[in-house]
């Protein structure tokens, strides 16, 4: 962290002394004002519910430039990613910095393939789950379960432990999101074929069967790797500051990683591509295409409820830079399964083009994001609507875990406690039931 020449002062209208403080200088992006003494020097808080302006932590991973429309990890921007390098490839560097070469990246394949086993007695816990539970609440439990399962990589305050627990979590995901699915089918479980791509893995896992051999297509294979690139990391979104904060208080990293897959099933999240699919469905239902002009109208009624799901952006104002990525791939997608003509593909194009014209969206800076086009793309797959979400939480998980190693490595890091403005009750005393 550099400290900058400029200060900020922040003085008070009461008379009482104003006070200095620290601005720092990031590598790249707006510099922060060190609010940290200054509970300290004035007794007072800073008030920022849902951190509009509040950086809650220093790292190194991931930068988003939102204005710009820009994301980039460990410095390279997402479409140099996603078009040279593969998901293992990504992950890497995540984890640890840099991009491997042609050794490195063997090793780290080999190191995480060697994981990609779940511990037998998973499926009898599994099997506690109903048949027709979301895969969200089976994957919240799922993960949280593996601290059962693996005692011996807990202790957070261990670099080799919290190593083998960020490898187990990347390799057990897919393991774990194909279980709930098989489950959820009635079908057999399907053990990881280590000699598959990560994605190919994933992919025989879900749609193989015992009865049949099944062939990976390349296509979907490369389609399902470039989601997993575009969802890795996003630095501190509402899941990341929940794994980041739920593992603040030294708890092991299998249970703060199910904290943030707990966070991630909600609809403003993780849970907008099952959303936005939902709503693609029911446009198509009540009149497809012909219908989007008065969806528009209702999205921008603000007593109708109604809100054009995948799009906005709480850091983006300009086009999401993986948005891009993904209509590409649903392009290839599409016209691999011989879907070109998909009506819901049809029906997302007709409301992007009308909402990138219209005033409500354009004054609003909100553009598609990530989750406008993915679920196209996964429902062409054969992934079912309900299992999208679980689908980013193993994207997602390799961020949270760099994220969360990167935290306990800091040297300065505290247990989060964020403090309140308290407007309820002042003290008061409980009277004799009868008074009450
Ligand atoms: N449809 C219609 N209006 C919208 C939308 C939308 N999708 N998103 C924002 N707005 C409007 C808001 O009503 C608000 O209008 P106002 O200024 O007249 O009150 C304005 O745009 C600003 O929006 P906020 O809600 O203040 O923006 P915030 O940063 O809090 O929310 C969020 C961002 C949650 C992503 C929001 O845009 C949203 O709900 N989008 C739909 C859900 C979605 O796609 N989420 C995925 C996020 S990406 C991810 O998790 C991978």
């Amino acid at each position: 962290m550099k400290l900058s020449d400029n200060k900020a002062t922040l003085s008070f209208s009461n008379g009482s002394p104003s006070v200095d403080l620290p601005v720092y200088q990031g590598s790249v992006g707006p510099d922060v004002v060190d609010i940290r003494k200054l509970y300290g020097q004035t007794g007072m808080f800073t008030y920022d519910p849902g951190f509009l302006s509040t950086a809650s932590c220093q790292s190194t991973i991931t930068y988003i430039d939102g204005d710009k429309g820009e994301l980039l990890y460990r410095g390279y921007p997402i479409e140099q990613l996603a078009t040279n390098c593969d998901f293992l490839e990504t992950c890497h560097l995540l984890l640890y910095g840099n991009l491997p070469n042609a050794s490195a990246k063997a090793d780290f394949t080999r190191r995480v393939t060697r994981h990609t086993m779940v511990n037998e007695q998973m499926q009898f816990f599994m099997r506690g789950f109903r048949r027709d539970a979301h895969p969200m609440a089976i994957m919240t439990g799922l993960v949280g379960a593996l601290s059962a399962f693996y005692h011996d990589s807990t202790d957070i305050n261990n670099a080799e432990h919290r190593d083998i627990a960020a490898l187990r979590l990347i390799a057990k995901m897919p393991t774990l999101v194909a279980m709930a699915y098989k489950y959820s089918m009635g079908q057999p479980y399907m053990y990881p074929k280590n000699n598959l791509s990560y994605a190919g893995n994933f992919l025989h896992m879900m749609f193989a069967t015992p009865c049949e051999e099944f062939k990976v297509n390349p296509v979907i294979e490369r389609a399902l790797d470039r989601i997993f690139i575009l969802h890795a990391d996003h630095e501190q979104n509402a899941s990341t500051s929940t794994v980041r904060l739920c593992g603040s208080s030294g708890t092991n990293p299998f249970a703060a990683i199910a904290a943030g897959v707990a966070c991630l099933w909600g609809p403003a999240h993780g849970g907008a591509n099952e959303a936005c699919l939902n709503m693609l469905e029911e446009i198509q239902k009540t009149g497809g295409i012909e219908k989007v002009g008065h969806f528009m109208e209702q999205v921008k009624d603000k007593n109708s409820g109604v809100k054009l799901m995948g799009f906005g952006h709480r850091v983006y104002k300009n086009y999401d830079p993986r948005a891009k990525l993904m209509q590409e791939t649903c392009k290839e997608v599409l016209a691999a399964m011989g879907l070109e003509n998909d009506p819901l593909f049809k029906l997302a194009m007709a409301l992007e083009k009308i909402a990138l014209e219209d005033d409500y969206f354009v004054s609003r800076k909100l553009y598609p994001n990530v989750d406008f086009y993915s679920g196209i793309v996964q429902r062409a797959i054969g992934i079912p609507v309900n299992m999208f979400t679980g689908v980013f939480a193993l994207a997602r998980t390799v961020g949270w875990i760099a994220q969360l190693n990167e935290m306990i490595s800091d040297p300065e890091y505290k247990i989060g406690r964020p403090r309140q403005l308290f407007s309820g009750s002042v003290k008061r005393d409980v009277l004799p039931l009868a008074k009450r």
